[in-house]
């Protein structure tokens, strides 16, 4: 059996100086490399999709090209090599977040299925009238929506963690909103909107002595920061390929074996049972029960390539660069008085959203776009958000290990343009 390359022989790449070596890894992203209206394309929009790398794109390339079949079924040899390469992809993504088990590694479309996941499956069944589903006042649409869905159909309440003017979570009122009534909490790791990294492993200990499970959403976590869902402790934890160099298409819902056993499957189909008959159905144990239907074969598959590639360039060292890009940024753009950062919490990452006086964020956008530098304008699917801080969007620039300091400067001076435009 052949399975797809992988890149877990990548070199860690390392300047001398002990920093990244952005220059050569950028290298490795052939899109990075050209102009968007006339200007070299500057990517700060990496919040919303990270891009790949060659070695992800030949992987998936190679595996379309040479062992691409339907998995779990077949006894013939594509069938076989495109299992044994989907599989090594749970493996790769079990060690990317220190699981205690491949079969907590579930495949999903991204996030968002992962938490609608666990709503309806573990919130219908824990979840009866007047029970309480808590989250932040942070969160992506796809932290909310679901649990208002499940919320409503069994009569239970979401309530919602306040936050400061800085985009800090308040954590004493965390400690008062969980009680009796509490089912799960359910948080972001890292704000999208406002950069914010939540004090999960704390949060996650006061849930627990309340013994509430917590899922995480780890959306922009975890291409960030690195994850250990053991030493976190959580219960669930969701994440989306295209965010972490990978795939759109496919992510990867993390739960502990003894809840995931206990829980119903969240779909019926093919490939999620053991036996049919039209009185009864047996379904597979973990991760099968959960994975019904065809998945994402080439794009799980892809997801393992991404999470060993990121796993080589070194989370640590991609974090402290893309701390040092946040930091310079932050202090650049402060220096333009029109400008007014969204998100000041003490502990962030990766994501600057900020408001321009008198201009809205959507010209800012498109100005920029015309110097070639791809920034996010808008809500950025945190409606909630942009209510608490009272205005109607920001302009986010989102940094990943591959940019760099000029890059920021093209920002800011892009920033500058359109506040003439505008004067
Ligand atoms: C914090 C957070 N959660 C959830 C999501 C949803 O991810 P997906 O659209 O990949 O399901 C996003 C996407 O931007 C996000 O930033």
């Amino acid at each position: 059996m052949r399975a797809a390359p992988h890149a877990a022989s990548l070199p860690h790449r390392r300047a001398e100086a002990g920093g990244l070596d952005v220059r050569r890894l950028r290298a490795d992203f052939p899109i990075l490399h050209q102009q968007v209206h006339g200007k070299p394309l500057v990517y700060l929009d990496n919040a919303a999709s990270s891009q790949k790398p060659r070695q992800v794109i030949d992987a998936v390339a190679h595996f379309d090209s040479t062992d691409y079949a339907n998995i779990h079924r077949g006894v013939h040899s594509l069938s076989q090599r495109a299992t044994t390469a989907f599989e090594e992809a749970r493996d790769r993504v079990q060690r990317f977040l220190n699981a205690a088990d491949r079969k907590e590694i579930v495949f999903v479309r991204g996030t968002t299925e992962a938490i609608n996941l666990v709503a309806q499956s573990y919130g219908r069944m824990v979840l009866n009238l007047g029970d309480e589903v808590l989250i932040s006042a942070m969160e992506h649409h796809s932290n909310i929506v679901p649990w208002q869905m499940v919320c409503r159909e069994r009569g239970a309440v979401l309530r919602v963690v306040p936050m400061n003017d800085d985009g800090d979570l308040l954590l004493d009122h965390y400690e008062r909103l969980i009680g009796p009534r509490t089912k799960l909490v359910s948080l972001v790791h890292l704000s999208n909107a406002l950069g914010t990294i939540n004090p999960v492993r704390r949060m996650i200990d006061v849930a627990h002595r309340h013994g509430v499970p917590v899922l995480i959403d780890g959306a922009q976590a975890a291409p960030h920061l690195a994850v250990d869902v053991q030493a976190l402790d959580c219960d669930f934890y969701a994440f989306s390929g295209h965010k972490v160099y990978g795939p759109s298409g496919v992510g990867v819902l993390y739960g502990k074996a003894e809840i995931l056993e206990v829980m119903p499957p969240y779909q019926g189909g093919g490939e999620m049972i053991s036996a049919v008959t039209f009185e009864k159905t047996f379904y597979k144990g973990l991760p099968g029960k959960f994975e019904a239907g065809t998945p994402n074969i080439t794009g799980g598959v892809g997801l393992g390539v991404a999470l060993d590639y990121l796993s080589g360039v070194g989370l640590d060292a991609a974090a402290a660069h893309e701390q040092a890009l946040l930091a310079y940024a932050t202090e650049q753009m402060s220096r333009l008085p029109q400008v007014r950062i969204i998100g000041t919490a003490k502990e962030k990452a990766s994501v600057l959203s900020f408001v321009v006086d008198g201009i809205h964020p959507h010209d800012i956008g498109t100005i920029l776009d015309r110097e070639g530098i791809a920034v996010r304008a808008g809500h950025h699917c945190a409606q909630p958000v942009m209510q608490r801080f009272r205005i109607p969007a920001t302009t986010r620039a989102s940094f990943a290990f591959y940019n760099t300091k000029e890059e920021v400067d093209a920002l800011v001076a892009g920033v500058r343009t359109a506040i003439e435009v505008f004067a």
